[in-house]
């Protein structure tokens, strides 16, 4: 997943361009590039690192013209090398463009260009866009027309935003995000409203299969044929432009801070739909839940909750692993996707697939502009505000809000949740972080990390797993309680740190044994728990309260353990090495 943007108006391009890239870096971030018009000609600069690393050398903002097309870079095809970072020239270097998504059918595309002489610079999908679009516009001499020519070429998902020598810029979108903003002198074309929503509130959601032409007769949207579509200014939601740090040494550990008010909004601006979710829930055949990476994991909280409270069996499955399911989805069945972004590839063929097979769907998603949005029969919004930490924190507290808020629709309020209680509890641990950093000191040279949890704690150790992968690349496992004697035991020495996620409930006195096995392996304990023991090494007291409510709450130290634990490892906790926000790309 990359990040794409162009601008068109009165302002030098280039130092916005490289402002809406830093805004928008979470999409992608191993490379960055600009491309700027001044005087009839092209300048382009490009380089390997972040916005910030690559700008301080080769000073993208200071690019002249008007008119300009930056990017971001998450790999696909080709390594992480300057060659590969967009923008990409074609080969006359009358047309540079800049592309989000994967072009399926590159390959016979560039044996076809380079049969006419054209040559390849990189090793990208990408390039052949350039190319594509300079064979068609040699030929037919009118941007459109090219345009036109270019998209019945390309088979695949993309957006993507060309400029031409004479400044016009052309962009198209297919399965991939193309949001326009709409200023008094300027256009803005970006992947997310991030982009440019410093400069203007006013945006066009381009529909999936049309395309936008700027130039100095102003702007024209039409679908892939060439006829014009007519499209409403939409006024984007304030809290999109709420993507700063503030005080905050990270995003990270913003989002984290944020959930004693994320978990109260959970679902608040889609009140609704809670009420028809619980609907077609209770009279569904069958409930599938899906998601990947956090979402599956608080789809696995979900089962456990509906099960036990409301009655209902649901079937959780990992949205990728979903097209190699041998069971297909029954008809007249409910698919609960759960997706932070709404854009997640793996999520979006789930979605396809079971609504191949007549079921009904119901999201559960932050970004309400999103393509699972429009693919969904229900939306629940997660309301947690822009989260731009690559790992998701605070997302998975919403997603968790809404599944608790949804079964006690479904069982007659028989959990008795208080969400200004969790509040409150969530608020108490994020006070008391001396005790986390010290922890978070001890892991600093660990090779291996184990959490485990039993029953409803086993998702919250997957999760927990999850967090310290993503923020300080050590080896980390979630173990269901009972299967430590079935294989992990063997991996336990005094080389290893295990996290018990123990709190004072019905799980406790099994986990309690599991913790002395390890310890007399040798290996080191983390208990998280609201009461203390002599078997931890180390003990994170978390608050007490009802047993279904724990989850919540003992996610919260854990990801405030993997945030100071990247800083002792002196990761970068926002931006983890090799990964992306929101992966729309198989
Ligand atoms: C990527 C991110 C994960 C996230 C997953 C699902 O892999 O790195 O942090 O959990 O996508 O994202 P979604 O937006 O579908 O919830």
């Amino acid at each position: 997943m990359c990040s794409i943007i162009g601008y068109y108006g009165i302002d030098t391009a280039a130092p916005i361009l490289v402002k809406g890239l830093k805004r928008m870096e979470y999409r992608g971030y191993d490379s960055v590039g600009v491309a700027t018009k001044s005087e009839d000609r092209i300048n382009l600069k490009k380089g390997v690192g972040k916005v910030s690393e690559v700008n301080n050398t080769e000073q993208l903002d200071k690019l002249p013209g008007t008119i300009g097309i930056g990017h971001t870079r998450w790999a696909t095809h080709g390594k992480v090398t300057d060659k590969n970072a967009h923008p990409h020239p074609s080969n006359s270097g009358r047309i540079a463009i800049v592309h989000n998504g994967i072009i399926e059918n590159f390959s016979e595309l560039k044996k076809i260009l380079e049969k006419k002489n054209y040559t390849f610079k990189s090793e990208t999908d990408s390039e052949v866009i350039a190319n594509l679009l300079q064979m068609h516009y040699d030929e037919k001499s009118d941007v459109k027309e090219s345009l036109i020519e270019t998209l019945r070429d390309l088979k695949g998902h993309y957006a993507f935003v060309a400029m031409f020598e004479d400044g016009t810029l052309a962009a198209a979108r297919f399965h991939e995000p193309l949001i326009i903003g709409v200023g008094k002198e300027s256009y803005f074309l970006s992947s997310d409203v991030l982009g440019f929503i410093e400069q203007t509130d006013d945006a066009i959601y381009v529909d999936n299969g049309d395309f936008v032409l700027i130039d100095s007769a102003g702007l024209q949207i039409c679908n892939f044929d060439g006829t014009p579509v007519k499209k409403q200014i939409t006024k984007v939601s304030k809290e999109f432009a709420d993507a700063y740090k503030g005080d905050y040494a990270h995003f990270t550990l913003k989002e984290i801070s944020e959930q004693p008010d994320t978990i109260i909004k959970a679902g608040e601006n889609t009140i609704e739909a809670i009420e028809q979710a619980t609907d077609y829930i209770k009279h569904a055949k069958n409930v599938y839940i899906t998601g990947s990476g956090t979402s599956y994991n608080a789809a696995l909280v979900a089962k456990y909750l509906m099960s036990k409270y409301a009655k209902i069996k649901l079937e959780p499955i990992i949205s990728s692993e979903l097209p190699f399911s041998p069971d297909s989805i029954e008809p007249n069945s409910i698919l609960i996707a759960i997706s932070q972004s709404g854009e997640s590839a793996d999520v979006l063929e789930a979605v396809n697939i079971a609504k191949k097979s007549g079921a009904k769907i119901i999201s559960i998603v932050n970004l309400l502009t999103s393509s699972l949005v429009q693919e969904s029969s229900v939306v629940i919004g997660m309301n947690c505000g822009p989260e731009i930490g690559v790992a998701a924190t605070k997302s998975f507290t919403s997603q968790l809000g809404i599944i608790y808020k949804v079964t006690e629709k479904i069982c007659a309020g028989c959990i008795g949740v208080d969400f200004e209680k969790i509040s409150a509890l969530i608020a108490k641990i994020l006070s008391s972080h001396s005790k986390i950093m010290e922890v978070a000191k001890q892991l600093k040279d660990v090779s291996d990390i184990y959490i485990l949890g039993r029953g409803i704690h086993y998702p919250i150790a997957s999760e927990a797993a999850l967090k310290l992968k993503e923020l300080t690349y050590i080896h980390a496992e979630g173990i269901p309680g009972g299967e430590l004697k079935h294989g992990p035991l063997a991996l336990m020495d005094s080389n290893v740190f295990v996290v018990i996620i123990n709190p004072n409930d019905s799980t406790y006195n099994d986990t309690i044994t599991s913790a002395r096995e390890i310890k007399a392996r040798g290996a080191k304990i983390i208990g998280i728990s609201d009461k203390k023991s002599d078997v931890y090494d180390y003990w994170i007291e978390i608050p007490t309260i009802e047993e279904s409510m724990f989850p919540i709450i003992e996610i919260i130290p854990i990801q405030l353990l993997a945030y100071y634990s990247a800083l002792e490892k002196e990761t970068d906790p926002d931006y983890p090495r090799n990964l992306a926000k929101s992966v729309t790309v198989k």
